[in-house]
């Protein structure tokens, strides 16, 4: 028999985030008492008006096939919301719905990658982007960030890894897993780059509403016009409102790439679920309730955060930078002398204490916390990583 998987099937690694919170979910299940910073997932309900908005929906018959580009009314409110909060002008025809972030990710690099292309990534990086890469028959190229550089990269590490074919970089501001932000004046030195040296670049910013200590998450596509037209900004509902199961993401692109998209989505997807995408509008439409609903999650994602990191940097051997956006802090463990797999598969089995080593994210130094997670579970899990450190 010939062997049933295509070579893209067997060369495609699971996602190991999921993988930590599956197997912390399946130790909860039998009885276990684990404090799981694994998911990267807000532990709080979807804002009620929002809920309320798909309910109504599904009530009123909305529950057939949509535009593969997106409900058109939603498309309207994405550009109206860009282009008040984000800065980024650009008509409804450039914005698409896609089922989740992760999604966009993947129709983005689709659309633009091609066999043999290189695309830079740097690292520590979300976990899915260079299997995406490698999917579309792209080559990934990782760029250093170290805790050192507050896991950022600057243009002359940039300036060294491009070839002649590089076609697209990869960022993520703020960052899963290190939680990092890149100022305007970072932003706007890797733009110029990316016009000098014509490249592309995907611009992740699902975690945009989620920083802290007064600092802004500006987007690259904000910076000038040459900049937006080379920039696909990409994003969605998961993180900012907690609507991760409803899978509603967006993109926003170039007019060629925006309608290369939307024909991609249109062969795989067909569109996001009708019903959810009136949600969303909701979100959109509704203003001040969506602000406090945020501001809420915000106050409490802060507060946790600096229980987090005083906690870490209080036991020894471990160092943790203070992150300024989403909800993830990236201790470096090295000075235990394990793998970021051992450390984490001994603090599983000894202290049923969930968090997802750093290789999963290129950086074999650090371990990734999601402070997603109640105060009480912050405070145990650091008991327990207290006691596990200082035996190992
Ligand atoms: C950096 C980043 N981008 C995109 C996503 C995708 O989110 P979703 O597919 O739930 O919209 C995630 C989710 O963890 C993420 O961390």
């Amino acid at each position: 028999m010939k062997t049933p998987l295509s070579t893209w099937a067997r060369n495609i690694s699971p996602s190991p985030t999921l993988a930590v919170d599956a197997k912390a979910k399946k130790l909860k299940a039998e009885g276990k008492d684990v404090c799981g910073f694994g998911a990267g997932e807000p532990d709080f309900d979807t804002p009620d008006f929002i809920k309320e908005a798909c309910i109504k929906a599904i009530e009123a018959g909305k529950t057939k096939y949509l535009p593969s580009a997106g409900l058109p009314a939603l498309r309207e409110a994405l550009a109206a919301h860009y282009a008040k909060r984000r800065g980024i002008r650009r008509a409804a025809s450039n914005f698409i719905v896609s089922p989740g972030g992760k999604f966009s990710c993947y129709l983005a690099i689709m659309a633009t990658i091609s066999p043999g292309d290189e695309v830079i990534i740097p690292a520590p990086y979300w976990v899915s982007y260079p299997e995406m890469v490698k999917l579309a028959g792209g080559v990934p190229v990782f760029v250093k960030a170290t805790d050192a550089a507050d896991f950022k990269v600057t243009v002359e590490q940039l300036a060294d890894a491009v070839t002649d074919k590089t076609k697209l970089i990869i960022l993520t501001s703020p960052s899963n897993p290190t939680g990092a932000v890149y100022s305007r004046e970072e932003l706007q030195k890797i733009a110029g780059f990316a016009v000098e040296r014509d490249l592309l670049i995907m611009s992740d910013e699902i975690y945009s509403t989620l920083v802290y200590d007064g600092v802004e998450a500006a987007s690259p596509a904000s910076l000038s016009d040459e900049a937006m037209e080379r920039t696909i900004v990409v994003s969605g509902f998961s993180k900012a409102y907690s609507m991760t199961g409803w899978r509603l993401g967006t993109l926003c692109a170039p007019d060629a790439i925006a309608k290369a998209v939307a024909d991609l989505q249109s062969q795989t997807s067909s569109n996001a679920t009708s019903f959810a995408q009136f949600g969303a509008l909701a979100a959109m439409e509704n203003e001040k309730l969506a602000d406090e609903a945020v501001a809420e999650m915000k106050k409490s994602f802060d507060r946790r955060r600096l229980a987090l990191l005083q906690g870490l940097n209080s036991i020894d051997g471990v160092f943790c930078r203070r992150a300024q956006g989403a909800f993830y802090l990236f201790p470096n463990i090295s000075s235990f002398g394990l793998s970021s797999t051992d450390f984490c598969s001994k603090l599983l089995e000894e202290e049923l204490v969930a968090v997802v080593p750093g290789s999963a994210f290129g950086s074999d130094e650090n371990v990734r916390f999601s402070y997603a997670v109640s105060d009480e579970t912050i405070q145990k899990g650091l008991e327990r990583m207290a006691k596990f450190c200082a035996r190992v």
